[in-house]
Order: C-alpha cells, then sequence, then structure tokens
C-alpha cells in the first residue's frame, strides 16, 4: 500500500470513470478536471492575442509568464526565460536541433543513443544529412541499460552534442543523467536531454543535473498537447534561430517559439503542474513503485519481460512478450478485457532492436493513477494468454 489517497485521486480524472484499465500513460496520461477546467476558463475568460492593451490580452500575457514561471520550477531550470513552448516535443527538437546544429562546421559528431525516441535521433540524423555532420549510435548492454562504455569511448574531440533521454518510452529503462552529462562536458558537448517518457514519473531537474536542454510534452503528465523546452540561458544566447524578426531578440528559449502560442493549452498546463504539485513527487513515485513491484513479481509465468526486473532504475514501463503470440495480437486480447495497452516499437526502435525484438512488444504503462486491483485484473488476463 502507499500513502496516496487513490480514490480521491481517481475521482479527478473523469476519462477513469468508465472502467477501462488505462495502461497506455507512456503514449499519454489522462486529465484531470482542473486541466479541463483551465483551457475551457481560458477560451471563454481571456481568449485574445498577445500585445494588446486591453484586459484579456494582458490577462494572457500574464497567464505564459505565470506559466513559463511554473515550467521552470517542475523542470528545475534556474529562470524561466530557460522555458520553451511548442507544437510537442518533437517539434521542439527538430526546431532546437536547426539552431545547435547552424553553426557547426562538416565533420562535427553528434551523439546518440539506442534507447532514443527517433524524436532525438531522426532530428540529428537529418541535420547531419544537410550538414554533413556525423551521427554515433551508441548501444546497450544486455539487461537493457546504456552501454556507458561505449559512450565514454565514442565522444571523442569532435563531439558538439550528445543526445540521450532520461528513460525509454518502449522499455522504460532510465539512463545516469549526471554521469552522461558529466562525459558530454568534459568534451566541450552538450547534454540534450529526452524528458518526454521521464515526465510524469519524477522531477527532471535540469540544471541540477547540469543538462543543457531537455524537451519533454505535457499530455505525458496530465496536460493538454504542448510541448515545452529547457535550454540553459547561455546556450539558447550563442544560438541564432530560425524566427520572425519581431522575435529573434527574445530573450532566451522564447527565440524559438513560432508564432501565436496555443494560450488554452498554457492554461491546461499551468493546472496540470498545480495538480503535480499537489499530489507531489514523493506519492507519484512511491504509488508506481509499489505498482510496479506487484506488477514484476506477478509476471505469469511464460511471458518475458525485455528490461530490468526490478524498479531500481527504470520507470514503470514494461516491455513484455509472449512466445508464438504477436505483440498485436496480445494486445487486442487485452483491450477485448477491457485493457488499454499498446503494442509494436512505440517509434524507440533502436531499443526493440538491441534487444532482438523486430516487431517490439507489448506495453504496459502505470501511472501513479493506476490502482493494485487493475495490476491485479490485468495479470490474470496475461495468465489467460499464457495458460490458453
Ligand atoms: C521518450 C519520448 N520522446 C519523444 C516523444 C515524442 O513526443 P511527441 O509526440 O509529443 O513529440 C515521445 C512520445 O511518445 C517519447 O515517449
Amino acid at each position: 500500500m502507499s500513502t496516496l489517497p487513490i480514490t480521491a485521486t481517481r475521482t479527478l480524472f473523469p476519462a477513469l470513470a468508465d472502467g477501462t484499465i488505462r495502461l497506455d500513460g507512456p503514449g499519454g496520461s489522462q486529465t484531470p478536471q482542473p486541466v479541463l477546467d483551465a483551457i475551457v476558463d481560458y477560451l471563454v475568460t481571456r481568449n485574445a492575442n498577445l500585445g494588446g492593451v486591453f484586459t484579456h490580452s494582458q490577462a494572457t500575457a500574464d497567464l505564459l509568464a505565470r506559466t513559463r514561471a511554473k515550467a521552470a520550477a517542475f523542470l528545475g531550470a534556474a529562470s524561466p526565460t530557460e522555458v520553451g513552448f511548442g507544437f510537442n516535443a518533437t517539434a521542439l527538437n527538430f526546431t532546437l536541433s536547426r539552431g545547435a546544429t547552424r553553426a557547426f562546421q562538416p565533420g562535427d559528431e553528434i551523439v546518440v543513443t539506442a534507447l532514443d525516441h527517433d524524436a532525438n535521433i531522426a532530428p540529428w540524423t537529418q541535420a547531419a544529412a544537410d550538414l554533413d555532420l556525423v551521427v554515433r549510435k551508441v548501444g546497450l548492454n544486455p539487461d537493457s541499460t546504456l552501454d556507458m562504455a561505449e559512450l565514454a569511448a565514442v565522444i571523442g574531440e569532435r563531439t558538439r552534442i550528445v543526445a540521450f533521454p532520461y528513460a525509454s518510452n518502449g522499455i522504460g529503462t532510465a539512463t545516469d543523467v549526471a554521469a552522461i552529462v558529466k562525459l558530454a562536458h568534459a568534451s566541450g558537448a552538450l547534454a540534450w536531454a529526452d524528458l518526454t517518457h521521464y515526465a510524469p514519473h519524477a522531477s527532471g531537474n535540469v540544471a541540477q543535473l547540469g543538462v543543457d536542454v531537455a524537451i519533454c510534452s505535457s499530455y505525458k503528465f496530465f496536460g493538454p498537447h504542448l510541448g515545452l523546452a529547457y535550454v540553459k540561458q547561455s546556450v539558447a544566447q550563442s544560438w541564432a534561430p530560425h524566427q520572425l524578426p519581431h522575435a529573434v531578440h527574445a530573450p532566451g528559449a522564447a527565440r524559438f517559439e513560432h508564432g501565436t502560442l496555443p494560450f488554452e493549452s498554457i492554461a491546461g498546463l499551468s493546472a496540470a503542474l498545480d495538480y503535480v504539485d499537489s499530489v507531489g513527487w514523493e506519492a507519484i513515485t512511491e504509488q508506481e513503485t509499489v505498482l510496479g513491484q506487484r506488477f514484476l513479481a506477478g509476471i505469469p509465468s511464460g511471458w518475458q519481460l525485455h528490461g530490468l526486473p526490478s524498479m531500481v532504475g527504470r520507470t514503470a514501463t514494461f516491455a513484455l512478450t509472449l512466445p508464438g503470440h504477436h505483440p498485436a495480437e496480445v494486445a487486442k486480447h487485452l483491450a477485448a478485457h477491457g485493457i488499454a495497452a499498446s503494442a509494436g516499437r512505440f517509434h524507440a526502435g533502436s531499443g526493440f532492436d538491441a534487444l532482438g525484438l523486430p516487431d517490439g512488444a507489448l506495453r504496459i504503462g502505470l501511472l501513479h493513477y493506476n490502482t493494485e486491483a487493475e495490476v491485479d485484473r490485468t495479470l490474470s488476463v496475461l495468465a489467460m494468454l499464457s495458460q490458453g
């Protein structure tokens, strides 16, 4: 048992009332009522663009400033100017990677990892194709952790960026962010983190860990569809953005924001950050650890877990296969029993390839709003399949 008031917590999420067991959190979390209310309230009471002298426009500017400050606290940034908003993590990464590489020289190197989502690989391979850069991909140890010896060996004097995830969205394995940052900085490279999968599970602490750039999407942590980026102030100022003339000189990460922002989503994000604060990281991680341990201890025989066998060094995101059954068939079986869990490679194919899983896996993703009863029910449906 954890100390999280689970019944009261779940009551806040109207979508959980339909009885479906939601294990698709890594694809996107559900949304609490205060976030829904904040989106509607913005559109009803303050909807306006920036730059006006009237109340609604000024209220929108105020909302943007306050949410930037809250997002900075959420990410662990030193200043609100280190936070930028965009369409989603992928779009922000394409934009930021273009800014970062604009002054790179042919032959400069970027390191990525086999734990990364394509959103933190494709922007680099595509920039490399345009600018004659070199991308090196670091592999995994057999237990699914990042091969840190290979990482250390691959980083060299031409390395300009080390791109890596806080945790894999496919198999849940977390990385040692501080150790990666240290390796990157030792050779003068930027530490470029994908926080997207990790963000609903624990605090990112970007500045404390020394990360230079981090991206994530708010719909993974109980907010609306909206991307967030952390860019260290000195780093943001050193790049020339592809930007409209009026915004080229915006401070910090805002230099990379394009056009009119989705203010109703920013209102929703503000409420989502309040929600996370109200629950607290301690209660969130405690609940996920309890649920994750229960799930791991109960995996029925016949099923194979791909990834770390305990809750140490991972999120409560589990990749499973049942020999003789395609992951998509297994996901359909779960759906028929009222369990929403996806199967496949989740745009994180490098990790599945490294583990010898060309078809990917069934992904069971637990968030703090899941219950022990849901874990037990899921295990019993998995057992139905493995026991024929
Ligand atoms: C680790 C990780 N990075 C990046 C992304 C891309 O996020 P978005 O589709 O919001 O851009 C995802 C989405 O699942 C993800 O899990």
